[in-house]
């Protein structure tokens, strides 16, 4: 479960259990989670007890087999198919409920091929945060052919009424509704900054005091990341083979230099 999934999760006072790869990414999720709980103690929207409280009801470990007991499991690994994949054939091992869902928080890997990696794909779906979860009131519910009406209600009911978001349900095909809409918005500020038709300063400026969006295509690449971008672009592609999904050679090349936005300190801006 990622960092902010788990945070909203344990303020709507589930008991929570994270599994991260290796002790870095552990602290890193631990250090996420403090961080956002301290800005709304700060924000006097939480008392210091129920920062102590959340904190309490959420449990880290970096052994998948610890998620043997849980009821709801929502995967947040890397944006990689294989990765996911390879996710889902332990969680199918692991978790010993059969009724249990094991949900996906991807971006644009469709889900059915995620279910197959299991013998349950009627408990398998995609539920879709977004970035900073805590803050965006959207959930997209992504049901493939073979997820079952039980769990669909059942997840509906999990991100309405327990975690108080807006639920969108979207079928089964790469970017769902969001990033099918988004990521060919931020590819095309990539090309018109790639090609010197306007500054990123001036692409941004231009949708934040043009259009009231919260933020410039280019300063939410780097907020989502530029990896997760390329990833999301790249099955967009593979999934409809339309040019407006291509990544831009640009974003490939700041991908491989490893400049992937505010989590790596630089993308089309500078952080830190
Ligand atoms: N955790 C918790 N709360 C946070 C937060 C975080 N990480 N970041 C900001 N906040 C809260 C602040 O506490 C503040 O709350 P308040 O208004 O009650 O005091 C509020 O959000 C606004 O924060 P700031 O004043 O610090 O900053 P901004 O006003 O500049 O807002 C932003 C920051 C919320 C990130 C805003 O710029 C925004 O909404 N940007 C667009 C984000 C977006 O489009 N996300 C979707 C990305 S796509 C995605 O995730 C899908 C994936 O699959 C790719």
């Amino acid at each position: 479960m990622g960092s902010g999934i788990a945070e909203v999760a344990a303020l709507s006072g589930c008991d929570v259990k994270v599994v991260e790869a290796n002790e870095g990414a552990l602290h890193a999720g631990m250090e996420r989670i403090e961080k956002s709980l301290n800005r709304a103690v700060r924000a006097q929207k939480m008392t210091e007890a129920h920062r102590e409280e959340v904190m309490g009801s959420i449990s880290f470990s970096t052994k998948l087999p610890s998620l043997a007991d849980r009821e709801f499991v929502v995967e947040a690994v890397v944006e990689q198919e294989e990765a996911k994949l390879e996710v889902f054939r332990r969680l199918n091992d692991v978790v010993d409920d059969p009724e249990a869902i094991l949900a996906s928080n991807t971006s644009s890997i469709p889900i059915m091929k995620l279910a197959m990696a299991t013998n349950r794909p009627q408990q398998v779906i995609g539920v879709h945060f977004f970035n900073p979860v805590p803050v965006m009131g959207l959930v997209e519910i992504i049901s493939s052919l073979l997820t079952g009406d039980k769990t669909a209600v059942m997840c509906q009911e999990f991100a309405s009424d327990q975690l108080g978001k807006r639920v969108v349900s979207s079928q089964d095909r790469a970017g769902f509704v969001v990033n099918a809409l988004l990521v060919p918005y931020i590819l095309s500020a990539i090309r018109m900054m790639e090609s010197g038709f306007a500054s990123a300063e001036d692409i941004d400026a231009g949708m934040v005091l043009g259009c009231n969006h919260p933020m410039g295509p280019l300063a939410l690449c780097d907020l989502i990341g530029l990896d997760t971008t390329m990833a999301v672009a790249e099955s967009l592609y593979e999934e409809f083979k339309e040019q407006l999904y291509a990544p831009p050679p640009l974003l490939n090349r700041m991908c491989d230099a490893g400049l992937l936005g505010r989590k790596s300190g630089r993308g089309f801006y500078r952080y830190g």
